[in-house]
């Protein structure tokens, strides 16, 4: 997160308050350490505070410090973030921002992982520069300062370029430096980064022309890859290891961003991985393309290119969110996760506004229409995802089987990519994800765009790298989910494929009474989830008299209730920390029984449809063994006597995991509040994986 105030006068103590409550919001993508920086007083070198532990940590430590609060900037840029670790361990040494030397010259942020750091740590190691952390991103910055030595006069944004072409991988990065007092330089390649703009006048352009270099090689003067190591072996073959200069003529030529008069006006701006710190200050956002360069500078922001590519737009518009700050505050809620339990019975109309025609039960997905026909025609529908939203493709896949007849393979995103299996240009790829932003989905959708298929996403993030990459699409429009563990994303993702199934087959007769069924069913969902959700106060008893002191869980379905079955074991993982698995009840046989003893947690899922005897004949072999199950189920029976029942309304068979899920998410709720654990941002995970 950066916050960069021009012509707007702020004191330190609200910059410093304003980055930790920007990483505050951020913090569900990965809270094990924090850390930020500003400038010092005058001639001195930036201040940096760094902690370990989540933002609270780094906020004491803030206010601890003796620093001066009250010295006042007019021009100011700032930056911080919060580590989800992938190199080094949570240390303060490993927080972020790193910086080039003990002067803190040039200071960096970055999410992501730079897959070339050990050659760029090694050639930098060689030109004399001692590195302090075990980070990859530690290596950008003394990068820059290399460049920046070795370059006399070369402003910021040409010294970012020499930077960024050296960088292989994924990132995020925002850098200052003392040399260019209130600059920032910020770019992005697979992770995501959105520029936020607030200005009290009337800005003159909505959007920002973005400068492309005249040679389609990049700046003049330098050799591309000047620090690979390729060149290293020879030094001072490379443009850079040579001393070349690069043309410091070669000025951006991007329209700048001014206000109303022509010339910039008081304004600040924000710089995060997605909208949710920026929104309480301004509405209207940028968001950057990948190795877009973004340069603030006298309260002018400017966008790069590296290089000219064909097709590129040349303008990035300023768009204006339609994100409410209500909807990402806790309200009266203990945690994000109840509070996104609750919210299922609106989140579920959400999903369906606008799309479902209740009264003539028609399904209408204006994001698809244009490639009906492409898709009517696929050869196959691929479903890749990760985590929970896998499970939801799971979820749905005997719907869109049943309904529309195409064949239909779901793939783990990684696998998928560890695999790179056979896609043809006619297949329809479905992306399905909550964030829009998971590296290995990413990764998988670049894959299936080089060979030609049709790609959907199925996204809750507007704006997010799938929803734009894509070329059609499903938002699922459940709001902003700010729990690590996904609740109302999962319900949400599920009803918007369901819809998928449904309008994909709206020509088939054959499936038109099928189809009314579950349209029918769509709409006494939310009432019934509504239902569901009373059943919280029994599943806290339940969880405090027999779970607490338990550490494995088994949880076993089947038909439609397989993928009820694996996401109630992910929920339970996820936040209570107890192992548990999901179990396909026709598996039991084939290993899972031995595990079976008095005093195992297993939970079964019975619904009352076709596979009702099937599930109970699993029951028995269950208790057969020992076991004493919990039951969910519609409807109680004689068969369970003596089991702990929890009963959930009957809906339409094929959505019944929407109602079954509930008590999976009350219950692992229950579980973490009880143990004490901190239920919003579970240990060692993070909500958007943006690595692979
Ligand atoms: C992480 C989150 C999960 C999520 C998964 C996939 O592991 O903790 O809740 O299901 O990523 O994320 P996506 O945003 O692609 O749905």
């Amino acid at each position: 997160f950066g916050y960069i105030n021009y012509l707007v006068e702020r004191d330190r103590g609200y910059i410093l308050d304003t980055l930790v409550k920007g990483l505050k919001r951020l913090e569900y993508r990965g809270y094990d350490s924090a850390g930020c920086a500003v400038d010092g007083d005058e001639d001195q070198d930036a201040l940096m505070f760094k902690e370990v532990g989540n933002v609270s940590q780094l906020e004491n430590t803030i206010n601890k410090s003796n620093v001066n609060k009250d010295t006042k900037f007019i021009n100011h840029c700032a930056i911080s973030h919060t580590r989800w670790a992938t190199h080094g361990q949570p240390s303060p040494i490993n927080c972020h921002p790193q910086r080039s030397d003990v002067h803190s010259e040039f200071i960096v942020v970055h999410n992501g992982i730079l897959t070339n750091y050990r050659e760029l740590k090694t050639v930098l190691e060689s030109r004399g520069m001692t590195f302090e952390s075990e980070t990859d991103t530690e290596c950008v910055a003394k990068l820059a300062k290399f460049i920046y030595d070795t370059t006399p006069g070369i402003d910021f944004t040409s010294l970012a370029k020499l930077v960024f072409r050296e960088l292989e991988g994924a990132y995020a990065l925002l850098i200052k430096s003392s040399h260019y007092p209130g600059e920032i330089v910020a770019t992005r390649r697979g992770s995501p980064l959105i520029v936020g703009v607030k200005s009290s006048q009337n800005l003159k352009v909505d959007f920002v022309d973005v400068e492309f270099p005249e040679s389609s090689d990049g700046l003049p003067g330098a050799a591309p890859n000047a620090l690979h190591p390729r060149f290293s072996k020879t030094p001072g073959t490379s443009g850079m290891l040579r001393g070349d200069k690069p043309d410091l003529l070669h000025r951006a030529q991007s329209r700048a961003f001014v206000t109303e008069e022509g010339v910039p006006g008081p304004i600040e701006y924000f710089f995060a991985s997605d909208a949710t710190p920026i929104i309480e200050y301004t509405k209207r956002v940028m968001f950057l393309e990948d190795d877009d360069i973004a340069h603030v500078s006298d309260g002018e922001l400017h966008v790069h290119r590296l290089r000219r590519e064909e097709g590129m737009s040349t303008t990035r518009t300023i768009e204006t969110l339609e994100m409410e700050i209500m909807s990402i505050m806790k309200g009266n809620y203990d945690h994000y996760m109840i509070k996104e339990i609750c919210e299922q019975p609106d989140s579920l109309l959400n999903t369906m506004r606008g799309r479902v025609n209740f009264a003539d039960r028609v399904v209408t997905l204006g994001g698809l229409e244009s490639y009906y026909d492409i898709i009517r025609q696929s050869r196959r529908l691929v479903f890749i995802a990760c985590g929970t939203s896998y499970h939801s493709c799971i979820a749905v896949r005997p719907i869109f089987e049943e309904l529309t007849g195409i064949p239909v393979v779901i793939e783990l995103a990684s696998d998928f990519m560890d695999r790179c299996p056979n896609i043809f240009r006619d297949d329809t790829v479905v992306f399905v994800s909550q964030s829009g932003e998971t590296a290995d989905s990413l990764l998988a959708l670049n894959f299936c765009l080089e060979r030609g298929a049709l790609t959907i996403g199925v996204v809750n993030c507007v704006g997010s790298s799938i929803s734009r990459k894509t070329h059609c699409g499903v938002h699922i429009n459940a709001g902003p989910e700010i729990c690590v563990a996904s609740t109302k994303a999962y319900t949400s993702q599920y009803i918007a494929l369901a819809l998928m199934a449904l309008y994909l087959s709206r020509d088939s007769v054959s499936k038109a009474k099928r189809r009314i069924e579950i349209i029918d069913g769509l709409a006494k969902i939310g009432e019934k989830v509504q239902e569901a959700l009373h059943l919280s106060a029994r599943l806290k008893e339940y969880a405090s008299q027999h779970l607490l002191e338990k550490d494995n869980m088994l949880i076993i379905g089947r038909g439609y209730q397989y993928a009820t079955a694996m996401e109630g074991a992910l929920k339970v993982k996820e936040i209570s920390y107890t192992h548990a698995e999901g179990i396909l009840a026709g598996e039991l046989k084939h290993g899972v029984l031995a595990l079976v003893e008095e005093g195992l947690p297993i939970i079964m899922l019975v619904p009352d449809d076709f596979q009702h005897p099937k599930a109970v004949n699993a029951l028995e072999q269950i208790r057969a063994r020992g076991g004493k199950p919990i039951v969910i189920t519609t409807k109680d029976s004689e068969m369970f006597k003596g089991l702990s029942t929890f009963i959930v309304p009957k809906t339409v068979d094929c959505l019944q995991g929407i109602l079954n899920v509930i008590p999976f998410q009350l219950l692992s709720y229950w579980m973490a509040v009880l143990r004490g654990h901190n239920v919003d941002q579970p240990r060692n995970l993070a909500k958007s994986v943006t690595v692979e």
